[in-house]
């Protein structure tokens, strides 16, 4: 796609912050940025925020995340008094599994898993980004193997949309000296051996030494662990 390779030329070499102020200057783009409240997202919303840039941000709320998370929501409402969007899942999809298969039916099978993830995630992220240009996301390579090799700048095809990913290069050094440098509000639980963060029963903290996302979906296969939001 020739726009993604405009606006690799465009953000060529600029560091995260400028990357957000470039492409929030693109008119013709209605741009979105994800956030699930991460250390790294929290970083990404305080840019946009402090610059009062031209992104929306939004979160998905699954319905089952930790407390904390809500907390980190609330604290960043309080802090920027700007709006973070909260896409919900469709009641009547989650009363439907609820009813048919119990609160944890997502560790009975990988398509169980999937199927939750389907409803409380991919949906409402398909209607979050629905008449979009472009999509923000907090991702770093360092999360997975799989998204060692990514590009900045990518085609999503499954959502029709340009997926921009300004901290894919960072380490985890890097956002935590932001998070400390401004004072941004973050969740507590990083600092309790919970790297990547996501619903409440499907996370548990790591240990040293594992992979970041072990604590993600743990009981499954490594190759199974992404819950379709980014492919
Ligand atoms: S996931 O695919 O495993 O769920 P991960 O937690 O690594 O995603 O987060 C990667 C990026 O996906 C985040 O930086 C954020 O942009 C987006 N994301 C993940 N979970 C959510 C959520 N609940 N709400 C909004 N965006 C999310
Ligand atoms: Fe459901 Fe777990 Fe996926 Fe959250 S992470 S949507 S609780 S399966």
């Amino acid at each position: 796609m020739n726009r993604v390779k405009e606006i690799e030329e465009l953000i060529k070499g600029k560091n995260a912050e400028d990357i957000l102020k470039t492409i929030a200057t693109l008119h013709n783009e209605r741009i979105m940025f994800s956030t699930s409240l991460s250390y790294e997202d929290q970083v990404i919303t305080h840019f946009i925020f402090t610059h009062d840039l031209n992104i929306s941000v939004f979160t998905l709320d699954t319905g089952r995340l930790f407390p904390e998370t809500y907390s980190v929501l609330s604290s960043t409402l309080n802090r920027y008094k700007k709006p973070i969007h909260v896409f919900s899942p469709a009641t009547a999809k989650v009363e439907e599994l609820m009813t048919k298969k119990g609160p944890f039916s997502f560790y009975d099978s990988v398509e169980n898993r999937k199927e939750c993830c389907f409803i409380r995630k991919v949906e409402p992220l398909k209607r979050a980004l629905q008449g979009k240009t472009i999509w923000i996301t907090g991702i770093r390579a360092e999360h997975s193997e799989g998204r060692n090799d990514m590009p900045i700048v990518e085609w999503d095809e499954s959502n029709q949309i340009i997926k921009i990913h300004p901290l894919l290069n960072w380490s985890m050094e890097d956002v935590k000296k932001v998070i400390k440098q401004f004072n941004i509000p973050y969740n507590p639980l990083h600092d309790k051996g919970f790297i990547s963060i996501g619903c409440q029963p499907c996370t548990r903290a790591i240990k040293e030494g594992e992979n970041f996302r072990a604590g993600r979906w743990w009981w499954e296969d490594n190759s199974k662990k992404e819950c379709g939001l980014h492919g």
